[in-house]
């Protein structure tokens, strides 16, 4: 076989592959991911967080809410963790804080966080947005998640994002610092 025949091949071989990817990839990362709901540090006293992120495909995003989380708990803050679905609390009536963490999809939000958002009425409370990326600085992701926060009546706190792929021990440690801050008690 001729080797421009071969590399022709092979071409068509990695566009296949592209393509399933995408058309297999894409849908997966926009799914809805149900599990039950997770409390950590159930006895803490300084107030009640609830988490709602989407895991996203690599363990990255998990990592950082369970940091967070971590975090938190070391302020003895008790700390409900929910991969967002449409069995994600929707009242937060209870909580003194919410964390919104989402992966960037092309260039947005993941989808059914932005669902949840539209479902759900922050009473004016304390939110933070958290966003994983992996490409180039998340700002118009993050000003689209934060007028989304504002839509469903929360009060931005504190934004942070943090990229897959690198040093991800100081991405996770910088989770747990925010998790930590202070701020996040002075702000209930
Ligand atoms: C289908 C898909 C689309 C993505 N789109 C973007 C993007 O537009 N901008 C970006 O910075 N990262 C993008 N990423 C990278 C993810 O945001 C990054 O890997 C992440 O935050 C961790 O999510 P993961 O566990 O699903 O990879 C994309 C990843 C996937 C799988």
């Amino acid at each position: 076989m001729s080797k421009k025949k071969k590399v022709g091949i092979a071409c068509v071989i990695a566009i296949i592959g592209l393509i399933s990817a995408v058309l297999i990839i894409i849908p997966i990362s926009q799914r809805e991911v149900i599990t039950p709901l997770e409390t950590v540090n159930a006895s803490g006293t300084t107030g009640r967080i609830l988490v709602i992120y989407h895991p996203g495909l690599s363990s990255f995003p998990s990592g950082i809410a369970r940091k967070f989380a971590e975090g938190a708990a070391s302020k003895n803050w008790i700390i409900d963790l929910s991969t967002v679905s449409h069995e994600s609390p929707s009242t937060v009536t209870m909580y003194n804080l919410i964390v919104i963490l989402s992966p960037v999809y092309g260039g947005k939000p993941q989808t059914v966080i932005s669902t949840y958002l539209t479902s759900v009425d922050f009473q004016s409370k304390p939110v933070v947005a958290i966003l994983t990326y992996g490409m180039a600085d998340p700002v118009d992701a993050m000003t689209n998640l934060t007028s989304q926060i504002t839509a469903a009546h929360g009060t931005n706190l504190l934004q942070a994002t943090y990229l897959a792929g690198v040093i991800t021990t100081e991405q996770f440690s910088s989770a747990y610092q925010l998790g930590a801050n202070q701020s996040l008690i002075d702000a209930i």
